[in-house]
């Protein structure tokens, strides 16, 4: 690069990457083709609209690749052209998110979703979010004795409160989520119910997580987190009378954004043809044996999992245990000192703030690129229960 400067950090950053652990359950680690892609020269190209309808010219290659995203796409998910659509121009999750509920419900309408505090997403309503502004947040959090959801409290708001949309699926949330469940919840009061599968959605690619598709009326994901794509958001529709189709993609342009990434779609593209091989079924259903020993282990050494373990990627560990243990803030920083990388988080009933919450979220999918197995995750967790139990 002549840029010395930002290719010095590019180098450090790579450095940074490949010197330390990476707990982190929203990141993964990409292959060179996906890297390709996303620096390739579509970056150059202006394609506002969508395949066969651009508004400006030169357009032939690209309509190519956005058509060829939007087929591996509801390939990889096994959901039929007839009965979903996918609009992969989403720059990233929460705009995505934005996107749909702009299309679907009248602003002032009632959003349900779970609260930040107990694993939900900025997005699905928190009161900072301007989806909590927008529209009127209907929050909902863990049953505290089980820490894991409970469906009749959810249907009880529910059908007291009428909301437009009910959201499923979270931002730290171990367990397997019930979508029958939120389905029928929906039906009760008349929502539609929107899945946000962003966390798992490399898991549902792999057979190791239930597909939402049966039960949802609209899904999204970002693809970087288990799916292991680009920065990137996808959001699929049910194709019927309601003419969700046409909202969205009227929503998505011209009502949101302007030209599409095309480079990022491309990456995606590649991501979805990578995770509908077998290897990937293997990575994803080794991503939750990781979990799942991790979080054992980690239990076993006297740590509080949440929900006493994980169906999934991800583990959230209570680090404080009622002033028995160390704030969330300081674990996430004596394991980063060690080179074990994690983020600080809530838990369900949180005593402490945001802020400075209680515990830390963990998650396999990068380490589990890397080729770490069960073995490797028994050596982690006495590793990390001695750095933070160290004075
Ligand atoms: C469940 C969920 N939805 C949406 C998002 C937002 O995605 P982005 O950071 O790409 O805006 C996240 C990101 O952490 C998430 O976990």
């Amino acid at each position: 690069m002549k840029d010395k400067q930002i290719e010095k950090l590019i180098k450090e950053e790579e450095k940074r990457q490949k010197s330390v652990v990476n707990l982190i359950a929203s990141e993964n680690i990409v292959s060179d083709d996906v890297l390709k892609a996303l620096g390739s020269k579509l970056t150059n190209k202006y394609a506002e609209g969508y395949p066969g309808r651009r508004y400006y010219g030169g357009n032939g290659v690209v309509d190519k690749v956005e058509s060829l995203a939007i087929a591996r796409a509801l390939k990889l998910f096994k959901l039929k052209p007839t009965e979903w659509h996918v609009n992969v121009q989403p720059l990233s999750g929460s705009p995505a998110n934005f996107a749909l509920y702009s299309a679907l419900v009248p602003l002032g309408g009632k959003i349900m979703g779970m609260k930040l505090s107990s694993g939900g997403h900025l997005t699905h309503g928190y009161p900072g979010s301007m989806t909590g502004k927008l529209w009127k947040p209907l929050q909902f959090e863990l049953d505290k004795k089980t820490e894991v959801i409970d469906y009749d409290a959810i249907k009880k708001i529910a059908v007291e409160e009428k909301p437009n949309i009910i959201v499923a699926g979270f931002t730290a949330y171990p367990r397997v989520v019930d979508f029958k469940k939120f389905r029928e919840i929906a039906d009760a009061c008349g929502a539609l119910l929107h899945v946000d599968m962003s966390h798992f959605a490399g898991l549902v690619a792999g057979g190791a997580y239930p597909s939402p598709f049966p039960y949802a009326d609209s899904v999204m994901t970002t693809t970087h987190k288990s799916l292991r794509g680009p920065r990137h958001a996808i959001l699929f529709v049910k194709k019927d009378a309601r003419e969700f189709d046409k909202k969205l993609d009227k929503m998505i342009i011209p009502g949101l954004f302007g030209g599409p990434h095309e480079n990022t779609i491309a990456a995606a593209a590649v991501a979805f043809l990578e995770a509908s091989k077998p290897e990937f079924k293997k990575y994803a259903k080794q991503v939750v044996k990781n979990a799942r020993v991790l979080a054992k282990e980690l239990q076993k050494l006297g740590w509080h999992i949440i929900s006493g373990g994980t169906d999934s990627h991800l583990i959230l560990m209570d680090t404080w245990m009622d002033g028995k243990g160390i704030p969330g803030k300081d674990a996430s920083a004596k394991l980063e000192k060690a080179g074990i990388i994690v983020n600080m988080n809530t838990i369900p009933g949180d005593p402490r703030g945001p802020m400075d919450p209680s515990g830390i979220r963990l998650g396999t999918c990068a380490e589990t690129t890397r080729g770490k197995k069960e073995a490797d995750m028994v050596k982690l967790a006495v590793r990390m229960d001695k750095i933070l139990r160290a004075k």
